[in-house]
């Protein structure tokens, strides 16, 4: 696929282990044509995120894709403080990258997706992997940004099974359950990326060791980072492997992976201060008729695939699918 065929992506991340799998996969699949990148308060801050992006793209030689730094706290209230328990201290599992010597842009990220936006309209596909704050923001700023955008796909949410940050929530809304509802809410089509599918899609041992003997920097940074992250989810899953939740949006935003069950429902957020704070109620009622899509509802929300991913994952960033 030509840079001309390939989807104009708007990146907003929180850099991060699984985002700068994302990062990799994206700049190494021939369906992603990388337009910029925003940061925003997760996983790191916002300003951590952006400078792990800007090395991450210095690594990969693409100090051409603009990174600009977003929102430091949520819409209610202030940053927690991050995932170092999940991510590292340093957001990247404490892998040491080479420092990028060029520097984030002057325009906050909600600036830079309005910026693409325009310069894009009708086109642009905005792929969020972190907690909605910016995307939020930009709605603010301009109102009219759902007839800029072609789609916008979203990892977060858990529809039917329990959330990873509370019984109930995902991270990515737990962390501004504001500004997710504001986004699901928007006059845009959504597809929403949920744990039921990002956490039944394992990365094993066998495919990290894949990443690492491939011999490219990018892969070798990557298996490292994933090093800290199985440590985390081995609490999880039992053994050493990990979720992949970002890389996965990024392959479905791009059309790199096949849907299996992806019924388009409604979806609130649940912004109470009660034990639901920053759940995804998804209207999946109907799912014994085999979840038939909702009239009029705009998300779709993936519940299976219909294909591996992790193997896709691996040969996309080794450069064994292009
Ligand atoms: C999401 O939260 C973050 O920790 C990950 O990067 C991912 O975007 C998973 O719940
Ligand atoms: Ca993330």
């Amino acid at each position: 696929m030509s840079e001309q065929t390939a989807v104009p992506l708007y990146l907003d991340c929180d850099t991060g282990i699984d985002d700068a799998l994302a990062v990799g996969y994206l700049l190494a699949s021939t369906k992603a044509n990388l337009l910029g990148i925003g940061s925003v308060s997760g996983n790191v801050s916002a300003a951590v995120g952006a400078r792990n992006t800007l090395d991450l793209l210095a690594l990969a030689g693409r100090e051409d894709i603009p990174v600009a730094v977003g929102a430091h706290n949520p819409l209610a209230g202030e940053f927690s403080g991050g995932a170092p328990h999940v991510h590292g201290a340093n957001g990247i599992g404490g892998v040491e990258l080479t420092a990028a010597t060029h520097d984030a842009l002057a325009e906050s990220a909600a600036e830079l997706l309005i910026r693409l936006a325009r310069e894009n309209a009708g086109k642009l596909h905005i792929l969020a992997i972190g907690p909605l704050t910016n995307i939020a923001k930009a709605l603010e700023l301009e109102p009219n940004l759902p007839a800029l955008i072609d789609h916008i796909t979203i990892m977060g949410g858990a529809a039917l099974v329990p959330g990873n940050i509370t019984p109930a929530a995902e991270a990515n809304i737990a962390n501004d359950p504001e500004a997710a509802a504001a986004v699901l809410a928007a006059d845009w089509d959504v597809t929403l990326v949920p744990l039921d599918v990002t956490m039944a899609h394992v990365f094993e041992e066998s495919h990290r060791q894949e990443l690492l003997e491939a011999g490219q920097p990018m892969a070798t940074a990557l298996g490292g980072m994933l090093g800290y992250y199985f440590r985390f989810y081995k609490d999880q899953y039992g053994r050493e492997c990990s979720a992949m939740h970002d890389p996965l949006a990024a392959a479905i935003a791009v059309g790199g992976i096949e849907l299996g069950t992806a019924p388009r429902v409604r979806v609130a957020v649940d912004t109470t201060n009660g034990p639901g704070r920053g759940a995804t109620i998804a209207d999946l009622r109907r799912r014994h008729l085999g979840f038939p899509d909702q009239d009029g509802a705009r998300i779709r929300v993936v519940l299976t695939l219909a294909e591996e991913f992790s193997p896709h994952l691996v040969n996309t960033i080794i450069g064994s699918n292009n």
